[in-house]
């Protein structure tokens, strides 16, 4: 197996950085191919926390190429401001260990402001976005106006393509009585830092397909998670990309029969930060519990994010539409003191009984979730190295999630620590 995709299956947040980094020992180059930094992706290495946003997990271990590719939206300076966090904390990134697609679409001040504007004007309507821009950055690409890195070659045509993009903002920024943005300014910040923005610049799919002459093992980091996704998730409270398996191939410029396997991050039950629907949130003692022992405040933002059981009809769709092959299960520790759990098996929507997640918003907020219940093991697994030592029942709770969304486990994982990680499969191989 020579390349993998990992994303995830839920809200996000499963714990695909800690999976990326693990898996990433094997891994020769590891690539973001969509979402911008509304990501947080955390990773903990012998007790040392880091917190990465638009770097790929692979930053962090030595001798490793990581792609920052087509498909990602790029805040040049939160990049330099991450790059410079990271190497504050000892790690090396140079050119030689960082590419960023000449293709990548920017993210300017004025898409965070567009993003804020219009989640005021939404009032209790709000999507709850990180407020990072993502959306009118990815409008901005597919409206064919938006500023890519290669761009920032050229001076003369990056002076004109800005004040195109701000003309045409500052109209409804103007109408509706919001700050309107000088293109100059934005000129001027963009060419302060345009050199070393366009020192990592390349065309990355030629790195890929060279690598993937030379049997390089590639690893792909998903961000967000498939029920974020712009088709397939709760529209419209979802981001802005698509973040299911095929984007993988999109965002890099790597073609997509050469991708071997795909897996999913699963978390052992589910969370959502922001609106939109969510059928087995625990808004009770139970959710409560669930975000304390799984410490669940946004990386990003620092939002509490809401909790609830496993659902599995959820994540079995997820799996179908990315065409998932293995599972990584996270937080199954943040179980170990339930002395019951409850599985989402079906919803009830009216008086019938359905086994997907409907499309539209009004059957959505319908949704009645049907559970199946399981005892606790309420024994710690934490630190657990070999599968069999898991407690019984903690073992049944497993095996009953293949089951329900067809998908075998080969990953369980029992803390934030990078080696609190069981393999029960090699999956480079
Ligand atoms: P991502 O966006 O999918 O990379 O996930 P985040 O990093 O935003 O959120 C996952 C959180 O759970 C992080 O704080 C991780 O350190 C933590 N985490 C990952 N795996 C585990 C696990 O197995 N057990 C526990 N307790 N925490 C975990
Ligand atoms: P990682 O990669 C969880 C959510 C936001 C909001 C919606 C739209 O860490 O899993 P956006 O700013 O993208 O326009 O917001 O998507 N969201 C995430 N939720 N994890 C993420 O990333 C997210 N990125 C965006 O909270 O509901
Ligand atoms: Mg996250």
């Amino acid at each position: 197996m020579k390349s993998i995709v990992v994303l995830g299956t839920q809200w996000g947040d499963e714990g695909k950085g800690k999976i990326v980094d693990f898996l990433s020992e094997e891994a020769d180059i590891i690539v973001r191919f969509q979402g911008g930094h509304n990501a947080g992706h955390t990773l903990v290495i012998d007790g040392k926390t880091y917190k990465l946003s638009i770097l790929p997990s692979g930053i962090i271990r030595k001798n490793k190429i990581s792609i920052i590719g087509n498909g990602v939206v790029l805040d040049p300076w939160t990049l330099l401001d991450e790059i410079k966090k990271i190497k504050d904390c000892g790690i090396d990134v140079t050119n030689e260990n960082l590419k960023i697609s000449n293709s990548a679409p920017l993210i300017l001040p004025i898409h965070s402001l567009i993003d804020n504007a219009r989640e005021t004007q939404r009032g209790n309507k709000k999507i709850g976005t990180t407020g990072r821009g993502i959306g009118p950055a990815y409008e901005d690409k597919v409206a064919r106006r938006a500023i890519r890195v290669a761009d920032l070659n050229d001076k003369v045509l990056l002076k004109e393509k800005i004040h195109k993009i701000v003309d045409h903002h500052n109209i409804w920024l103007k109408a509706l009585n919001f700050e309107i943005v000088e293109p100059e300014k934005i000129y001027n910040q963009l060419l302060k830092i345009s050199h070393s923005i366009l020192e990592y610049s390349e065309d990355t799919w030629l790195l890929l397909e060279d690598f993937k002459q030379k049997n390089k093992k590639i690893l792909f980091e998903g961000a967000q998670g498939t029920m974020l996704d712009i088709d397939h998730g709760t529209y419209p409270y979802v981001t802005s990309s698509s973040t299911v398996a095929g984007q993988a191939a999109n965002g890099s410029g790597f073609g997509f029969k050469s991708i071997d396997s795909i897996i999913g991050i699963t978390k052992a039950y589910t969370t959502r930060v922001g609106s939109g629907p969510f059928p087995t949130e625990q808004a009770n003692l139970i959710g409560t519990k669930l975000g304390k022992l799984g410490a669940e405040f946004g990386t990003v933002t620092g939002r509490k994010r809401r909790c609830g059981w496993f659902d599995a009809v959820m994540v079995k769709q997820a799996l179908k539409i990315s065409g998932v092959t293995s599972i990584a299960l996270t937080k199954l520790d943040v179980l170990d003191t339930f002395e019951s759990l409850s599985i989402c098996t079906s919803y009830k929507v009216g008086d019938k009984i359905i086994k997907y997640f409907p499309s539209d918003e009004k059957t959505q907020n319908m949704i009645l979730p049907l559970y199946e219940k399981m005892e606790g093991w309420e024994k710690t697994t934490v630190g657990t190295s070999n599968f069999q030592n898991l407690p019984n029942k903690a073992i049944s709770y497993i095996r009953r999630l293949e089951e329900l969304i067809e998908c075998p486990i080969d990953i369980v994982s029992t803390s934030p620590e990078r080696k609190d990680t069981i393999l029960l499969k090699y999956l480079f191989s």
